[in-house]
């Protein structure tokens, strides 16, 4: 057993503000700091949280002495300095995906954290769903025999990149594949662990969402090294009375001796009610444009709020990386080398998408550009 984390939370938003209050709930976090840039933002959380230092300055934070641990919380394109200031210290990290919103910075990104020797992990918080640990377990066992076929197919709620494109300017690499198709992307890799994808072939449609600057959607299909197809297919363009929150996901599995087909589509606990449903994805005070009248009770990533607590996969995300630093338990988060090769296959997908072409893999950072 380890001494108790020293965490740093930065970025103190919707997903900071989880993590740190789960940080409250174990004796494994033994000092809280945190660092927002919107002083605002740091101080309500530190008050609810009882940090036990708050600034707006990362440099600050990452210098005090009782820091040993850190949680990158900030937006998609504000991840690349806090990271690379924390794994230069040699503190380990929680970081949100994606590693870095450009791929060449996401490399760098990668080769700061593996120079350094740090412990690095990426949020791909629906690896700790019971559901999704139950079927690795299967595949390890080989119950499907050779996996010869993957179907996955994401529908979201276009609340999550209204809420996301508004917080900036900069929306060229915000695509439905970087920014939420990742999460269905790395789990269908992880299920496919030992697979190398040798070619992606991809088509976008730019519709309803091309006001935002942004596409509603990718369809794409990856070729394995032995010979595996992966069809993958996101759409977040889904009008916001969606009863899906967030997302809906599906996901089929073949193989040579049988098959585990997955309907995580949330349809199974469904409220109807002339009570307008809060939005599932709030980020920066984000509003739906109109009211949701049913909903797929538990299509909220993270998890729902009972009795003041946030039950569901980022509790158990978050708690096992505080196990995983003070006992050194192995854990099935994802690594920062899974993240950066995540990035690089979503955006292998958009690149597909605008040449019209196949690209060969593995793809290098500056192709991509
Ligand atoms: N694991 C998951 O399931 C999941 C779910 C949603 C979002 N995310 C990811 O979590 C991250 C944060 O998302 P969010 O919804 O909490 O966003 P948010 O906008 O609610 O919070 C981000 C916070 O970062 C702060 N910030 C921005 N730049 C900063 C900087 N340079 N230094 C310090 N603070 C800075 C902002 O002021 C804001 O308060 C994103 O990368 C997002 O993709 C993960």
């Amino acid at each position: 057993m380890g001494e108790p984390i020293g965490l740093a939370v930065i970025g103190c938003g919707t997903i900071g503000r989880i993590r740190a209050e789960l940080a409250r709930e174990t004796i494994a976090v033994g000092w809280l700091g945190l660092c927002d840039i919107d002083r605002d933002y740091a101080e309500r959380l530190a008050k609810d949280t009882r940090a036990d230092f708050v600034t707006t300055d990362v440099h600050e934070l990452l210098g005090r002495p009782e820091v040993t641990a850190v949680i990158i919380a900030t937006a998609e394109n504000e991840h690349v300095e806090p990271i690379i200031a924390a794994a230069e210290r040699g503190h380990a990290l929680f970081i949100e995906k994606p590693l870095a919103s450009d791929p060449v910075e996401s490399a760098r990104v990668l080769q700061v954290i593996e120079s350094n020797g740090v412990d690095a992990v990426v949020g791909y918080t629906q690896r700790f769903r019971r559901r999704f640990q139950a079927v690795k377990q299967r595949l390890r066992d080989r119950q499907v025999g050779d996996v010869t076929t993957v179907v996955t197919r994401a529908f979201m709620n276009r609340m999550v990149p209204l809420a996301t494109l508004a917080k900036t300017a900069d929306r060229s690499r915000l695509t439905p594949m970087v920014v939420s198709g990742t999460h269905s992307l790395d789990m269908s890799m992880w299920l496919m662990e030992g697979k190398t994808p040798v070619e992606v072939y991809a088509r976008s449609v730019e519709s309803a969402l091309a006001e935002l600057g942004t596409k509603d959607g990718t369809f794409g299909v990856f070729t394995m090294d032995d010979g595996c197809i992966f069809s993958m297919n996101i759409n977040w363009a889904l009008p916001t009375v969606w009863p899906g929150s967030v997302y809906g996901l599906e996901i089929g599995i073949v193989g040579t001796d049988g098959v585990i087909d997955i309907e995580d589509t949330h349809r199974d606990v469904v409220l109807a009610s002339h009570t307008p449903q809060p939005a599932g994805y709030t980020s920066k005070g984000f509003g739906p444009d109109a009211p949701r009248h049913v909903d797929f009770m538990t299509s909220y990533p993270p998890g729902d709020v009972s009795g003041g607590l946030l039950w569901g996969p980022m509790r158990e995300e978050t708690l096992t990386w505080y196990n995983r630093l003070t006992t050194g338990l192995t854990t099935p988060h994802a690594t920062a080398a899974d993240g950066h090769s995540n990035l690089l296959l979503t955006m292998a997908m958009d690149l597909s998408a605008r040449t019209g072409k196949p690209v060969p893999l593995p793809v290098e950072p500056k192709e991509l550009l």
